[in-house]
């Protein structure tokens, strides 16, 4: 079998996945040449963008590494079609959220945009290409795929060439916020597939900057469920952690105090273990409620009751914190102007997908609360988005968003903490307090405030998972 040599490579789709994977790739291995390439021209044009404050995403570090080697080895463009007759490697990092209709409706991925892929692929490549599933599919994808490229497998290409094609799952395991780092010092790398030399050949280009002993290969299937079951038992010890912050609640125990206790046993182990308003983002609940299809799709029932559970206790989270809210304000806030501190899903990232902020703010609105929102990297237009409530209808809340802590905080009942972004970590409360009406409440969801300055200054303190 001849070895693979891979001097331009095309990556699909340039989102929160396709453009901080191939900025690093571009840095990393700066002889190749790397062309991202999407259908939404607004998204390209924004990461041309001169002034590196306007890129389509936030990413701490990314700006920089991308001014190293845009223009040079790495090109952003609508350009689909030359993108892949050039490529010797094609990454797919297209979108599959959760279907909205049809078969599997509210469970199974939407396959579309691989497909669509898949389908440009093998219409406009040229001799071999390795066609490498970056996005997260559910398990035996690269069957569909191979059989859509299979298609033209034998086509001969004008200049007389044969179409041929081998296909790779290298799920990614970024996470927003620390994009950069997952990149550059990954805990692993996974690589699933049949043919050695198209395997080897992706290994070389992550071997210019990761140990060989951090590339784990495996077979197509492994790969692609180790990825789901990988953000399952991630989104599992968050729903653990917050059904206990629950208890807490109720017994006098800490949860600060049990998260520790429980995260030094080194079988256990410290991360993820921070409660929350619930856990967010484009994937957890997008990758169990696929995994779940496919329980119930191989009569697994037990299994799929199972990973269930791992999105009822978040969804019951969400919810708990609402109501807590409203009751703690009489059990009214109709009218009652509340702070909320941060809409993203976590800190450090522009994105609000899925984010628990979206739903708890949607149920203070519809209690008729007027909430004023303030996230350092949200805007207006993302909210109004995400809202259900635009403003016009009477007998539900209403909403805003403002450009500082301060501009919530006047005249506000109560401040709700959702993000944990820094600068809510050094807030004088003292100063907040006299532009806020009495009594004066602090939800912390996130465990950012001084709670003796907090008490100092007069508030009423409510923080998650403690008494
Ligand atoms: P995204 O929506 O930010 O980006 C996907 C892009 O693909 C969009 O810009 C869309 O316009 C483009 N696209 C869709 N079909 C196309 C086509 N046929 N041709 C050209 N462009 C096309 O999504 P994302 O967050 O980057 O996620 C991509 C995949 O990676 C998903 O499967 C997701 O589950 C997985 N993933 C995401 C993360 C994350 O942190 N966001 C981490 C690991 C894995
Ligand atoms: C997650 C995984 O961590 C990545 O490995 C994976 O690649 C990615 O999903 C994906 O497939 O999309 P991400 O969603 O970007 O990454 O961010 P996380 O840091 O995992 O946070 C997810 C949610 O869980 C956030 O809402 C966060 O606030 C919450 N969380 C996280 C907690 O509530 N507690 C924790 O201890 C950690």
């Amino acid at each position: 079998m001849p070895e693979y040599k891979v001097k331009k490579v095309c990556c699909i789709g340039a989102g929160y996945v396709g453009g901080p994977t191939m900025i690093v790739f571009a840095n990393k291995c700066p002889d190749i040449e790397f062309k991202v390439v999407d259908l939404n021209a607004s998204r390209i044009d924004a990461w041309n963008n001169e002034d590196l404050t306007k890129l389509p995403i936030y990413e701490p570090g990314l700006d920089k590494l991308l001014k190293e080697c845009r223009n040079k080895n790495l090109f952003f463009l609508t350009d689909v079609k030359t993108s892949i007759e050039e490529a010797d490697m094609i990454f797919i990092s297209v979108n599959t959220p959760t279907k909205k209709k049809g078969f599997g409706a509210g469970k199974a991925s939407d396959l579309k945009w691989i497909e669509a892929s898949a389908r440009q692929i093998a219409e406009y490549a040229k001799g071999h290409t390795i066609v490498v599933e970056k996005s997260t599919l559910p398990v035996r994808t690269a069957e569909t795929i191979k059989k859509i490229l299979e298609n033209s497998f034998k086509k001969i290409t004008e200049d007389n060439n044969l179409k041929t094609f081998s296909v790779l799952s290298n799920p990614e395991f970024l996470s927003e916020g620390n994009a950069i780092n997952d990149l550059e010092n990954p805990d692993r790398v996974l690589i699933g597939g049949e043919n050695e030399n198209a395997i080897k050949a992706l290994e070389n280009l992550y071997k210019n900057w990761i140990n060989e002993e951090k590339i784990l290969k495996t077979n197509l299937w492994s790969s692609e469920l180790s990825k789901l079951a990988a953000n399952a038992f991630l989104a599992q010890r968050i729903s653990s952690i917050n059904s206990i912050s629950a208890i807490c609640e109720e017994t006098g125990a800490d949860i600060q105090q049990v998260r520790i206790a429980i995260g030094t046993d080194s079988r256990i182990g410290g991360k993820f273990l921070y409660p929350s308003p619930g856990f967010g983002g484009s994937c957890f609940q997008k990758d169990i409620l696929n995994l779940i299809y496919l329980c119930e799709f191989y009569k697994l029932e037990e299994v799929a009751n199972y990973w269930q559970s791992v999105l009822d206790i978040n969804n019951w989270q969400k919810n708990r914190i609402s109501k807590l809210v409203v009751n703690k304000l009489f059990g009214n806030i109709s009218e009652k102007k509340i702070s909320i501190l941060g809409f993203a899903f976590k800190a450090n990232t522009n994105d609000t997908r899925n984010s628990p902020c979206i739903d708890i703010c949607n149920e203070l609105l519809e209690e008729g609360a007027n909430l004023s929102i303030y996230d350092p990297k949200v805007d207006y237009e993302q909210v109004l988005n995400d809202l259900d409530i635009n403003n016009k209808n009477d007998d539900k809340g209403t909403w805003e968003v403002c450009n500082s802590i301060e501009e919530t905080a006047l005249n506000s009942h109560a401040i709700l903490i959702l993000t944990e972004w820094d600068e809510f970590k050094d807030i004088d409360w003292f100063q907040l307090s006299k532009i806020m009406k009495k009594p004066y409440w602090i939800f912390d969801t996130r465990f950012c405030t001084d709670v003796k300055d907090a008490l100092a200054a007069g508030f009423n303190y409510w923080r998650l998972g403690s008494s």
